[in-house]
């Protein structure tokens, strides 16, 4: 039996698998984001231990835990954990969704070392622009700063004791070397850090470790490998078997991706596209981010005092877009604009616009959104032949049926169970523990959303309005 472990922003999730890949048992635990100060996104190391001590209770309240082999991981990317010389966090974690360094991220960017070493343009959201902004604004704590880690790798410290990185969220901090898979000692010193402020690498089909006697002990396990795991967005590919060029998913979590496996490293800096090492060895990927995918539905159902399933419910079947159109940026935008000040807008509104209108305003804007995703991937001459769809938000048909509508593209969902980052983490975790690095496959198909051919054209010419609207925001911030 394997265990994953996935960090999610809102919550973690422990699933158990056993060694045909079937989920067996699962637990979660809540976890909750602290919004300081405008385009601030913060969260406490130390409640995601709390949150993984209640979820893997909780598995070992359900299943005798005895026959587990290993522990994989996953996670939110980017976000800077602080640890001083004897492990104690500094402060809270910088999350994934905090622009609050965009100064920062826009002056490394300037200097064309960034784009050349790590592949990708220095977005506020990514780990090295908030060391800097910490090494600025709070020059004491940046002193004291002896290892910096990312969120699962702090979890991976608690479970092994050792400061372990793989490559697929090391390529989300900047200062990795991502087409060598290695940390780039010259970004590191224009960072005013070096290779001893890194953990070490490993594969994310690796053992990065073994489980502390303590936990193992606890949990009533032995010998149980922690692998290396991967990036939320890796794991979920791991998950749903994308993991060559061609194969893609889109994620409708807090933010929303547009993932496609690469068969090279192929980057293209100068766009908004996100290309990172994949989990596998020898593998990369791209990707297309927006901020608020779920995220964006939330905020309307708390604004309604709503819950989204009760927004989704009873919207029926797709309606071509309407003229209330919604731009998601509510704290800034990665792809295609990265733009951290940008904000998000509702136009077209009317004195028949009710609650409906604007849900189907928000899942479309969603759409249009990943829809430039897909046009910045595309413009790296990224293929997407197949594309399954993963998250919490794939549980609403309607919006569902509306991307596929809105890409053009067959979306795919997978059968019986879930297939995304807590199952992609356990897979790498009977990987680390077997040798064995072809078990990630596609699941298979449940059912496949088509795009809706009658309201393909009505869905172009929205996109086109979004795109308009998008420019005219842009320019006035
Ligand atoms: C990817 C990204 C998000 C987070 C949170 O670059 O920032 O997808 O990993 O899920």
């Amino acid at each position: 039996m394997h265990i994953g472990l996935d960090l999610g922003t809102s919550g973690l999730k422990a699933l158990l698998i056993d060694d045909a890949q079937v989920a067996i048992a699962e637990a979660s635990a809540p976890l909750t984001v602290e919004r300081p100060h405008s385009g601030w996104s913060e969260q406490d190391p130390n409640s995601w231990i709390i949150a993984a001590e209640l979820a893997l209770d909780g598995l070992a309240t359900k299943t005798d835990l005895s026959a587990v082999r290993s522990i994989g991981l996953s996670g939110h990317m980017h976000g800077a954990t602080l640890l001083d010389a004897s492990d104690t966090v500094l402060r809270p974690c910088i999350l994934w969704n905090d622009t609050r360094s965009h100064a920062q991220a826009a002056a490394m960017d300037t200097d064309p070392a960034w784009r050349a070493g790590s592949g990708n343009i220095v977005f506020p959201g990514f780990t090295a622009p908030k060391l800097d902004w910490v090494r600025l604004n709070e020059p004491d704590i940046f002193a004291n700063t002896a290892k910096v880690l990312l969120p699962k790798d702090f979890l991976r410290l608690w479970l092994i004791g050792d400061h372990v990185a793989e490559m697929s969220d090391a390529a989300g901090t900047s200062w990795l070397d991502t087409g060598a898979r290695d940390w780039s000692d010259d970004l590191l010193a224009r960072a005013s850090l070096s290779r001893d402020h890194m953990p070490r690498l490993v594969e994310g089909t690796d053992v990065s470790g073994q489980l502390r006697a303590e936990l193992a002990t606890r949990w009533g396990m032995s010998n149980v490998v922690v692998a290396g795991g991967g990036g939320d967005n890796a794991a979920s590919a791991i998950g749903m078997g994308v993991t060559k060029a061609g194969q893609s998913f889109v994620s409708l979590g807090t933010s929303g991706v547009l993932f496609a496996a690469n068969d090279a490293y192929q980057p293209d800096p100068e766009t908004a596209v996100h290309t990172f090492c994949h989990a596998l060895p020898g593998q990369w990927h791209q990707m297309g981010v927006i901020l608020a995918a779920t995220d964006a539905l939330n905020w309307l159902a708390k604004t309604l005092d709503q819950s989204p399933e009760e927004l989704t419910a009873g919207l029926g079947d797709l309606k071509a877009p309407s003229q209330t159109v919604f731009l998601p940026y509510l704290g800034g935008e990665r792809t295609p604009h990265n733009h951290a000040g940008l904000r998000g807008a509702f136009i077209g509104l009317e004195h028949a616009t009710d609650r409906a209108a604007l849900t189907r305003a928000v899942l479309e804007g969603v759409g249009f959104a990943l829809a430039d995703c897909q046009q910045a991937l595309a413009a790296t001459g990224t293929r997407i032949d197949t594309c399954f769809a993963v998250g919490g938000g794939s549980r609403s048909d309607y919006w569902l049926q509306l991307i596929a509508t809105v890409l053009n593209l067959p979306l795919s969902l997978a059968k019986d169970g879930d297939y995304g980052a807590a199952f992609g983490a356990a897979r790498l975790g009977q990987m680390a523990a077997t040798g064995d690095l072809t078990l990630a496959t596609p699941p298979a198909v449940k059912r496949q959303i088509d795009p809706d051919t009658a309201l393909s054209g009505a869905f172009q010419d929205g996109h086109a309005r979004y795109q308009a609207l998008a420019k005219s925001i842009k320019d006035l911030t």
